[in-house]
């Protein structure tokens, strides 16, 4: 019924907020391994697509398979186990914890794991991931103390660190300067091909959707290939 080579497929999604039609019987495959652009005019609903497609959200009606798991009627706690195991969220703002350093900040997704080694392991990760993003001078600051960029790569780090299949990105480089903007977006297209990871990332710039694979435009609520 499903494409095998799919890692998220929707079937007939629709989205209303009141009685504003959000989006209007979407059917989409997406492919496993595949860099994907979401673009579209601010307010189209892209934002909306992401949090479903990361079962933040639910839709009103249709279904969402992951790699041919029905994930449409999960209850709030295996969508969490579900999100924390399989997905990377960049949100479009960063929502980092106040009272927590950089490098608190990056390690809680991995807080559920008791393995002592599989503990350092994380850490190690978060050092590499944060040298190569230019920011381990930050480790130990506050959120309070840094860039708004500095807050984003921060949170892009926290969404890597588990290492997910799916990485959900909602404008990761919006609030960034071009240089880190693009440091950032060639991280986040290195692991989508070194290890296979999807991703799907939110951008208002033709010139970084160029450099993916795909790129789908949201407009009169429908999905399609640009
Ligand atoms: N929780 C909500 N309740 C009511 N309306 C909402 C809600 N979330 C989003 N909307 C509305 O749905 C529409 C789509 O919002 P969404 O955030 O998905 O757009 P977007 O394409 O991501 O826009 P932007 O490019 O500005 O981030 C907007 O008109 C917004 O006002
Ligand atoms: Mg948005």
């Amino acid at each position: 019924m499903v494409n095998n080579n799919s890692i998220l497929s929707f079937k007939n999604i629709s989205k209303s907020y009141g009685n504003q039609i959000i989006l209007n019987d979407i059917s989409l495959e997406i492919e496993n391994g595949k860099s994907i652009a979401i673009v579209g005019q601010s307010g189209t609903g892209k934002t909306t697509f992401l949090n479903i497609s990361g079962l933040i959200d639910t839709p009103d009606t249709g279904k969402i398979f992951y790699k041919n798991q029905d994930v449409s009627d999960f209850n709030e706690m295996e969508r969490s186990l579900f999100r924390n195991k399989h997905i990377g969220f960049i949100f479009q703002m960063h929502y980092l914890l106040p009272q927590c350093t950089v490098i608190e900040n990056i390690l809680i997704p991995t807080l559920t794991n008791k393995n002592k080694s599989e503990k350092n392991a994380s850490i190690k990760r978060a050092k590499e991931l944060l040298d190569q993003l230019g920011m381990i001078e930050n480790i130990n600051k506050l959120p309070g103390q840094l860039s708004g960029g500095e807050c984003q790569r921060t949170a892009c780090i926290r969404a890597l660190i588990n290492q997910p299949e799916l990485i959900l990105a909602d404008e990761p480089t919006g609030s960034l300067d071009e240089e880190s903007a693009t440091i950032l977006f060639t991280e986040l297209l290195k692991l989508n091909k070194e290890l296979n990871t999807t991703l799907l990332l939110v951008t208002h710039s033709m010139k970084l959707a160029e450099q993916m694979d795909m790129i789908l435009q949201l407009k009169n609520h429908k999905l399609s290939k640009n």
